[in-house]
């Protein structure tokens, strides 16, 4: 049985290793952050084979037939037809938590997780610097929702006492579906979430409204770059992708302006690797229709500069 896991447990110099060690894990019901711990640690692609080897030596005994024969049977979905390892898993990491996904929803990325860490210290400065403030409520909306992750990280480590009515919007509703499950699943007493269907702002349940605080992850890669996309990132839904020309992003961060309150709300929206020409777009815009907002680009981890959050 020994040669055949290692045969299983896959050739290092692979482009997918990574996902075929989460696959062969969640298969043998092994402990993913394990693997994970060593694939970090190890740099070096042949030494992690190796200690990966001998961390599945311990688990032989879960080991079967049937098992492998499921694991060849999706390892090759993953290699040649590019099938996101997450959809098959039906789960994916964000921020705290794992997230239900299927092919109905964008994989949420590390990169996006800024976007909820940066809302919750906003949320905690700006209600606790301002006791006197006349705040009942706390209007967050999270629009392109997708499977949920931004809204629902917020709501699951929301700590201000200050009341939050959560919108969780999107297009389409299969995404919703998705986003539905992980409320359930992952703030199941957190009765003020609302799930809409709607395209932008059209839906009346949030055009009328003005809010605290909006995050955005909208479709934002060109149709034009298409092709020279990973073939994983083209299994995605094309809606959750890709943008027609620079349309949505500009339509959606124009309207915006009228969507957040006047004073002392914010506004951040994920775009694509430094995107200038949008922003000095909407700076300018923004500044001569609404001179008092602020409008700035901050950096991803990586230096690159990836959201724009407008301030009023
Ligand atoms: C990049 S994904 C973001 C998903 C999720 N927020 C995340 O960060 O993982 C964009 C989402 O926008 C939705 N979408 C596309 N066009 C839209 C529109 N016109 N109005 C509202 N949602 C839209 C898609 O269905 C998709 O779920």
């Amino acid at each position: 049985m020994n040669s055949m896991i290692y045969k299983y447990l896959i050739d290092p110099l692979s482009n997918t290793y990574n996902e075929e060690v989460l696959l062969f894990s969640y298969i043998f019901e092994l402990d993913y952050s394990t693997f994970l711990l060593n694939n970090i640690n190890n740099q070096d692609k042949k030494s992690r084979y190796n200690d990966n080897k001998s961390i599945s030596n311990k688990y032989n005994a879960k080991l079967d037939e049937h098992l492998l024969k499921k694991f060849e049977f999706l390892r090759k979905k993953i290699v040649f037809d590019s099938v996101p390892v997450q959809y098959i898993t039906k789960g994916a990491y964000f921020f705290k938590d794992k997230f239900y996904v299927n092919n109905n929803t964008l994989i949420p990325r590390s990169e996006t997780e800024f976007i909820p860490e940066f809302i919750l210290n906003w949320i905690d400065t700006h209600t606790k610097i301002k006791p006197t403030l006349y705040m009942d409520n706390i209007d967050v909306l999270d629009i392109f929702t997708g499977s949920g992750a931004i809204g629902l990280s917020i709501a699951k480590y929301y700590k201000s006492r200050i009341k939050p009515n959560i919108y969780l919007s999107d297009i389409s509703e299969s995404a919703l579906t998705v986003a539905d499950i992980n409320r359930k699943t992952l703030v199941p007493n957190t009765p003020d979430i609302r799930l809409i269907k709607s395209d932008l702002f059209k839906n009346k349940r949030i055009k009328y409204i003005k809010f605290d605080v909006i995050s955005a992850n909208p479709p934002y890669i060109p149709r034009r770059s298409m092709r020279k996309l990973n073939a994983r990132v083209k299994n995605e839904p094309r809606i959750a992708l890709f943008r027609k020309g620079s349309n949505i992003i500009r339509i959606f961060l124009k309207q915006v302006v009228s969507h957040i309150k006047e004073n002392n709300s914010i506004c951040i929206t994920e775009t694509n690797d430094n995107d200038f020409k949008l922003y000095k777009y909407i700076n300018k815009r923004t500044k001569k229709n609404h001179p008092s907002f602020k409008v700035s680009y901050i950096k991803d981890i990586y230096g690159i500069h990836r959201y724009i959050l407008i301030e009023t």
